[in-house]
């Protein structure tokens, strides 16, 4: 059983009650799929309701800490030391598509260190939580990364730049340096669910670039919780700032690093 701080179980109850909007709308939008106009303005309101209900929630439980979220931008808050992060839909393409593979993404910062990170899949009721110190948990069962050590044996999660997204040369080299020593590549397409998988020891390794804080940061607690390793792609400490990161239990997390270097000279 997980035992966790007050603050937790707000972040719990607030992403609970996002989620019931989000699994209505998802309904919807599997019907809007065959309509004419399609489901992409539905998606951006599903999206927003969803926020403003963590926001309220949140502000409620905890009032005057500060966010960061990605719609609604930074807002300031009385208690300088506290910070939500934010990303009330992780996975909009999915969404968007009726595939069902997305999540709510909220973590915390106590003078800007990440304390707490809950990433929830409201469609598989997939609840993955972590606190500093206290381990990652999902739906109440404790996680722990993959033990797996060997690259052959490997699934390794990526995101792959598309339309309006940078560096479409550089992930080309990268894929294809790690394709060749991986038992299999995955695109899920939710950046916080695939740092979950990660802690949950589904996935052994994950990479990506040109992310945004509100992507990473609920998942990156989960995976150091979980025993993982998580840097930027130079092995550095500025995921949150440079929008690169690397993610995966000690071995692999490591080779992967290796591998995404000897990319990176080709390029
Ligand atoms: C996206 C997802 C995706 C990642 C993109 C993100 P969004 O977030 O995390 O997996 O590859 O870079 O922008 O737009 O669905 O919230
Ligand atoms: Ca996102
Ligand atoms: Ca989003």
């Amino acid at each position: 059983m997980s035992r966790h701080t007050p603050s937790m179980s707000i972040m719990v109850a607030a992403a609970r009650k996002a989620a019931r909007g989000l699994q209505r709308d998802f309904g919807e939008v599997e019907n809007l799929q065959v309509s004419l106009k399609g489901p992409a303005n539905f998606v951006t309101a599903a999206d927003k309701k969803a926020e403003k209900v963590i926001f309220e929630e949140l502000s409620k439980g905890r009032p005057g800490y500060g966010f960061l979220m990605e719609e609604g931008g930074v807002v300031e808050g009385a208690d300088k030391s506290h910070r939500w992060i934010i990303d009330p839909l992780d996975g909009t393409t999915n969404f968007l598509h009726g595939i069902p593979m997305f999540s709510i993404s909220i973590a915390l910062e106590r003078e800007g260190q990440l304390v707490a990170g809950l990433v929830y899949n409201p469609i598989s009721d997939e609840m993955f939580i972590a606190e500093k110190g206290q381990g990652a948990f999902l739906n109440d069962r404790r996680i722990r990364v993959a033990a797996r050590r060997e690259l052959a044996q490997s699934v390794v999660a990526t995101g792959i730049p598309h339309i309006g997204r940078p560096d479409h040369a550089r992930f080309n080299t990268e894929l294809g340096v790690v394709m060749n020593e991986v038992a299999g590549v995955r695109r899920m397409g939710s950046a916080a669910l695939d740092l979950a998988y990660i802690a949950a020891g589904r996935f052994d390794a994950y990479w990506e670039a040109a992310l945004s804080p509100w992507d990473m940061a609920a998942g990156i607690v989960l995976v150091r919780e979980a025993g993982g390793f998580v840097s930027d792609l130079k092995g550095g400490d500025t995921m949150l700032k440079s929008g690169g990161i690397i993610a995966g239990n000690d071995a692999l997390y490591r080779k992967l690093g290796d591998l995404l270097k000897k990319a990176h000279k080709q390029a």
